[in-house]
């Protein structure tokens, strides 16, 4: 179970209501992992109002769960995405804290877990996903102790000294313990997560293993994936490949293109970038004629204030370079910002020389991840935040620090003068890692700790 249903209803330009798969990483990971799988998917379809009744999607059952307008603004737009998210993201903005906001989390989290306990088999496995749903652990063991309950954590889990700012941080992480195992990103973020239960819940814990009462829980790192095979096979399509020779024709056939694909959201270091390349612009160290930048920056979460503010921000940045670095036909910036279809994001994937993910921090970045699949001959310079936790995997990015403007500017150069030799070394043993850690890979050997997990459990109740 997940916040988000990995469709989400949205409308047509007639007015007409339709389904469209919804963005972001986590739909992007367990989509493709689910697919023809008797699990059910519960979680919330978009809207407000009545839960819709949705069909199967290839082959998974929908369940959704109803959000009236005040959950809408004080769950997900409140306490997730004002108060959890920017927390979680090194404070990057200013997290809010509201008691209202609380309240709603507890509300919605305890509708979650009761949908969940309708639909769980007796004896069944419940995974429960992300940020959003940080209690419903403790509340799901509460109503059905017979469930197996994993806990994944999409993003960053902060270190002590951000996360003891949280008015309710004991309840938080007393909700979590309620699962049988609790998966992060990171090896850090399992650190940080003993750390505290030890710190604000006086329990024994290490980064593997927590008691709590007469239970073990345990704790680790299992960084998520895509499905690389798909991915591939999509961007080797003859149509997607044609798709992209059609894309750099659109171009204007430049030497270089960089592309930024981004959720829009203050994580993801979109203004940095564009100050940084804005830079190279004036100083001649970038031509528009002969290099261009794709930024694709899907809206995301458009009622919240600080995601309005940015992106204000970033179409007057875009506005300005290409109103000072552009030239009739040849803009120094192709901004979009709509959503695409997977074959189309592949084909952009496919026309990217340098490939520019810089977030100020981000649990994972999938689109990294798709981005190295995609390049399936081997080319392509991956130009990678050390913020995201794809760092600690994709280490023959070209690594790079954000927050320093000079070195972004120097590493985004550097990607864009490699020779093809290194480029292309550091692709192939990027390709091989993501061949053995698919998302098939990511769900098994997380699922086979949950299954450990069970069995440390029965064997510490036998004794
Ligand atoms: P986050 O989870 O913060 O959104 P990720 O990089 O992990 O960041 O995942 C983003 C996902 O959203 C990727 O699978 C990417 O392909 C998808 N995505 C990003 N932009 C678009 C877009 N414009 N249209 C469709 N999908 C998109
Ligand atoms: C990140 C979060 C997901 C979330 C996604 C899109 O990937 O970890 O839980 O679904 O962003 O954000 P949204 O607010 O649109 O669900």
């Amino acid at each position: 179970m997940a916040n988000r249903l990995p469709i989400d209803d949205s409308m047509a330009p007639d007015g007409a209501c339709e389904w469209r798969r919804s963005p972001g990483g986590l739909v992007s990971a367990l989509h493709p992992l689910l697919r023809h799988t008797p699990a059910t998917w519960v979680g919330w379809a978009g809207g407000t109002g009545p839960a819709p009744r949705l069909p199967d999607i290839d082959g998974v059952r929908m369940h959704s769960v109803s959000l009236t307008a005040e959950d809408l603004r004080d769950h997900y737009e409140g306490f997730a995405n004002g108060t959890l998210w920017p927390l979680y993201h090194d404070a990057v903005e200013q997290p809010v804290y509201h008691r209202r906001w609380w309240e709603a989390y507890q509300r919605v989290n305890q509708r979650f877990a009761e949908a969940a306990a309708a639909v769980a088999e007796p004896g069944g496995l419940v995974w429960v996903q992300d940020y959003h749903l940080q209690l419903v652990p403790g509340l799901l063991r509460a109503l059905r102790p017979d469930l197996r309950i994993g806990f994944f954590l999409h993003v960053p889990f902060p270190p002590p000294e951000l996360f003891m700012q949280l008015p309710r941080r004991a309840e938080l992480l007393r909700g979590m313990l309620g699962a049988d195992l609790i998966g992060f990103q990171r090896a850090q973020a399992a650190h940080n997560f003993a750390q505290l239960v030890v710190k604000v819940l006086d329990l024994p814990a290490t980064d593997r293993r927590i008691g709590v009462d007469d239970r073990v829980v345990r704790v680790g790192a299992y960084p998520v994936s895509i499905d690389t095979a798909e991915m591939a096979a999509l961007a080797g399509r003859p149509d997607v490949t044609a798709r992209a020779r059609r894309l750099r024709h659109d171009l204007g056939d430049p030497q270089q293109v960089i592309l930024s694909v981004d959720r829009m959201d203050y994580t993801k270091g979109i203004e940095q970038r564009l100050k940084a390349y804005s830079e190279l612009l004036a100083s001649g160290d970038v031509k528009v004629r002969d290099t261009v930048l794709v930024q694709v920056a899907v809206p995301s979460r458009e009622r919240v204030g600080q995601y309005q503010i940015l992106r204000d921000r970033v179409e007057r940045e875009v506005g300005r370079i290409n109103g000072e670095f552009g030239r009739v036909g040849e803009p120094a910036i192709h901004y979009l910002n709509q959503p695409f279809d997977r074959a189309e994001l592949a084909a952009l994937y496919r026309v990217a020389d340098v490939m520019a993910v810089t977030p100020l921090r981000d649990g994972m970045n999938l689109v990294a991840k798709e981005y190295v699949a995609a390049r399936v001959d081997d080319t392509g310079a991956l130009l990678l935040s050390e913020f995201a936790g794809a760092a600690a995997e994709l280490e023959q990015a070209y690594l790079v620090n954000p927050h320093d403007l000079e070195g972004l500017k120097q590493s985004l150069l550097t990607a864009l003068r490699a020779g093809p030799e290194d480029v292309g070394d550091r692709m192939r043993a990027m390709r091989a890692h993501l061949h053995r850690h698919d998302i098939r890979a990511w769900a098994r050997s997380y699922l086979s700790a949950l299954d450990q997990a069970g069995s440390l459990v029965t064997r510490l109740g036998s004794t």
